[in-house]
């Protein structure tokens, strides 16, 4: 699904992601951890194709195809999505008519904004005064109507209540084509990964979202490089006891 070799991309004349390397196979999910200001947004945003972030070494394949240089919205048409950290606000837009371009005219929009509440959101503009935890719904929304093979999530579950937490884990795991992690063993659940096509990367800092989502590899960004992976939960845990400077010292 994505094969990226050697990304190495600058921001305003500043290195920001050094040689990273990751592939993520149809069915699997990954994780991103790391603290502020590792580069975690600006991967994923290289993966989209914002031109603020400048890929000055290596490549980024998606289904086997060359990306690296396709703008925005030609790897949204292949099938890349992305759930914003923080969500621009569209002036002028409705959600409805926002929801309708997403989903080129093939959704049922009311019922697809009912499954995430939002059914009243339909005629305000896009992210226009939404509350913390309605941009990331709201951003959900769009991604259920785009339905995209790879789905990128920056920080789904910050700012979002528990009842909340778990519509969204819910909905990302239906994005997904995944069951419900075991929460007691920390696992995820024996599944047919045959059976899936979609893939995802979603990064946390509270870990919140893994109770929901069973992902199967996390990676930990630091410094802007890719500095060690492992089951999602070990690294979690690992973090949580030792830090981030300490956790990566096994690899390093
Ligand atoms: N225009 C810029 N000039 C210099 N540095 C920049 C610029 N834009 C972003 N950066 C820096 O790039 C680094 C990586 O930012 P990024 O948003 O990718 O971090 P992050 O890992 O997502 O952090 P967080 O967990 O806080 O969301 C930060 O130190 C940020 O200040
Ligand atoms: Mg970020």
């Amino acid at each position: 699904m994505l094969r990226v070799f050697d990304l190495t991309v600058v921001v305003d004349g500043r290195v920001i992601l050094d040689d990273i390397n990751l592939e993520i196979n149809p069915g699997e999910t990954h994780v991103l951890f790391g603290p502020n200001g590792s580069g975690k947004s600006t991967l994923l945003g290289t993966l989209v194709g914002f031109d603020r972030y400048k890929v000055v070494k290596g490549q980024i394949y998606f289904k086997g195809e060359d990306i690296t240089h396709l703008p925005v919205y030609e790897r949204a048409r292949r099938g890349l999505g992305l759930l914003f950290q923080r969500p621009p606000t569209i002036r002028g837009l409705s959600m409805r008519d926002m929801i309708r371009i997403c989903s080129r005219g093939r959704d049922d929009i009311e019922g697809l904004a009912a499954r995430l509440n939002l059914e009243r959101f339909l005629d305000r503009e896009v992210n226009h005064g939404f509350s913390g935890g309605e941009l990331k719904r709201s951003e959900l929304l769009q991604l259920l109507a785009q339905d995209p093979d790879l789905i990128l999530l920056d920080e789904p579950e910050s700012g979002v209540d528990i009842e909340n937490i778990a519509l969204i884990g819910r909905t990302i795991n239906r994005l997904l084509q995944r069951d419900l992690a075991d929460t007691e063993n920390h696992r995820p659940l024996k599944q047919k990964r045959e059976e899936r096509h979609k893939a995802g990367l979603v990064i946390t800092h509270t870990g919140h979202i893994l109770n929901y989502v069973n992902a199967d590899v996390g990676h930990v960004l630091f410094e802007g490089r890719l500095s060690c992976r492992g089951n999602p939960w070990e690294l979690f845990t690992c973090i949580q006891k030792l830090g981030y400077g300490e956790c990566i010292r096994c690899v390093v």
